[in-house]
C-alpha cells in the first residue's frame, strides 16, 4: 500500500478480534496517516498477545480491558459476524467510535439498534467493505457518472466458489447465520453496486443448500444452517435490474468473480469487488474491442483499513464518512430481503435506503 503524505492527528485504534483477517489491518493501519494501533484484544487473550508481539502493538489483553482503556478512541471490530453487534454495542456504550468487519449484523433490526445506540452516545459507526474506495471501483464510478455507458439498464454479478472450508482454519461461521455466500461475499458486491448505481428497491430470489453438512480438508463435519447457492434479481431505485449469483456450491467455473453493467450506450466490466485494484474494461455500442481503462486513483493494492482512515478524516473534518453504517445497513437489509424473498417465493421491497457515498480519490 503506498500512502500519500498528509499531516493530521492520528486516531488511536483498539482492534478486537485477532484472527485470520486481522493481519492486513495490523499491517495497513499504522501506515495510514490517520490511524495508529495502540491495543488489541480477543476472546482468546493468548491470540491477542501473539498478534501484539508479531505486529509491535504496545498493549494486548481482554475485551473488557480494551473497552475501559481511555487511550482507545476507535474500535476496529474483526470478530466473527455473530459477535459484531454485541462487541459494537459494548464499544459505543464505552464512548468509542466503531468500524466493523462485514456484515454489520445478522439482522437489519440488530444493525439498526447499533446505529441508534451510537447516535445516543455521539459516536460514529463505520463498516467494511472499504474496497469500493479502491482504484478500480472508483474508476468505474467516475466512468458511470461521466455517462461512459449511457444509462445503466442491467447488470450481472457472479461469485461462484467451492466454499471457504478449503482454506480457512476455522470455517464454521461461514455456514452459520451471518455466513453463507450471500452474507459473506454479498457485502462486497452489493456495496460496490450501491456505490455505482444507488440503492436497491426490491429483490426476488431462489436459494438452496447443496448439502446439510460440509467437510474440512481434515475430515471434520460442519453443519450448514444457511443457503449456499443464491440466485437473486435486484431492482435498483434508478431503474437498473441486476442478476446476482452467490455460491459456495460450485466446484469450478470459467465465470470470473466480478460485475458487468449494461448501459444504453455500452458495457462496463468491473473486477472482483473483494479487491481494490482493476482491471476495469469498457466497450461502446459500435466498438470492436474492449478498452482497459487507466485507473484514476491511488488505492489499487490491498488497502483494507482505508475505510477506517477515511472515517477518521471525516470525523476530524465534521463530514459524513463513506464506508458508513447507513450504507452497510442498506446492504444488510438487501441481503435479508433476498433470503426472505427466496423463502417466501415472492418479490419483496427493500425497506431501507441510503445516499450514494461521495466519490473518493485520496486524502
Ligand atoms: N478471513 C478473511 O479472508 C476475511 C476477509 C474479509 C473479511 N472477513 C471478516 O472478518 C471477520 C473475521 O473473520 P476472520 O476470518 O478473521 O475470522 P477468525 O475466526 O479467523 O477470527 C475471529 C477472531 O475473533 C475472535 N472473537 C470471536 N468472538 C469474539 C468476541 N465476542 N470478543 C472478542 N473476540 C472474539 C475469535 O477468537 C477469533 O480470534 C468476519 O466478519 C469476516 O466476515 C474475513
Amino acid at each position: 500500500m503506498s500512502v500519500p503524505a498528509t499531516s493530521i492527528r492520528r486516531m488511536r485504534i483498539g482492534v478486537i478480534g485477532c484472527g485470520k483477517i486481522s493481519g492486513i489491518y495490523f499491517q495497513n493501519l499504522p501506515q495510514l496517516p490517520q490511524t495508529e494501533v495502540v491495543r488489541c484484544a480477543d476472546l482468546d487473550v493468548g491470540r491477542a498477545k501473539e498478534a501484539a508481539a508479531q505486529h509491535g502493538i504496545p498493549s494486548a489483553g481482554s475485551v473488557d480491558d480494551l473497552l475501559v482503556d481511555d487511550s482507545v478512541d476507535l474500535v476496529v471490530n474483526l470478530t466473527i459476524p455473530a459477535a459484531h453487534v454485541a462487541v459494537g454495542l459494548a464499544a459505543v456504550r464505552a464512548g468509542k467510535h466503531v468500524y466493523a468487519e462485514k456484515p454489520l449484523a445478522l439482522t437489519t433490526d440488530d444493525g439498526r439498534e447499533l446505529l441508534v445506540e451510537a447516535a445516543q452516545h455521539n459516536v460514529r459507526v463505520g463498516s467494511a467493505p472499504d474496497t469500493f474506495l479502491g482504484a478500480g471501483l472508483q474508476t468505474a464510478r467516475a466512468l458511470l457518472d461521466e455517462g461512459a455507458i449511457g444509462t445503466p439498464r442491467a447488470g450481472a454479478v457472479h461469485m461462484l466458489s467451492p466454499g471457504h472450508e478449503h482454506w480457512h482454519p476455522e470455517p464454521d461461521f461461514y455456514y452459520q447465520r451471518g455466513g453463507g455466500p450471500l452474507f459473506d461475499m454479498g457485502p462486497y458486491y452489493l456495496t460496490a453496486l450501491v456505490n455505482l448505481l444507488g440503492p436497491v428497491a426490491a429483490a426476488s430470489a431462489v436459494a438452496t443448500s447443496g448439502s446439510p453438512t460440509r467437510r474440512t480438508p481434515q475430515g471434520r463435519e460442519i453443519p450448514v444452517e444457511v443457503p449456499t447457492h443464491v440466485s437473486a434479481v435486484l431492482e435498483f431505485e434508478g431503474g437498473a435490474t441486476v442478476t446476482a449469483v452467490f455460491s459456495f456450491d460450485v466446484p469450478a467455473s470459467t465465470v470470473p468473480h466480478g460485475i458487468e453493467l449494461y448501459g444504453s450506450d455500452g458495457t462496463l466490466v468491473v473486477h472482483d469487488p473483494n479487491n481494490f485494484g482493476g482491471p476495469v474494461l469498457s466497450r461502446g455500442k459500435g466498438d470492436t474491442e474492449w478498452r482497459e481503462e487507466p485507473l484514476r486513483t491511488p488505492w489499487s493494492e490491498n488497502s483494507r483499513g482505508l475505510g477506517v482512515a477515511e472515517m477518521v478524516a471525516a470525523i476530524e473534518a465534521g463530514r459524513d464518512h463513506r464506508a458508513s453504517a447507513t450504507l452497510a445497513l442498506h446492504v444488510l437489509d438487501t441481503m435479508e430481503t433476498i433470503h426472505a424473498a427466496a423463502e417466501r417465493g415472492e418479490r419483496l421491497p427493500v425497506r431501507t435506503t441510503c445516499v450514494r457515498p461521495e466519490p473518493f480519490d485520496t486524502f
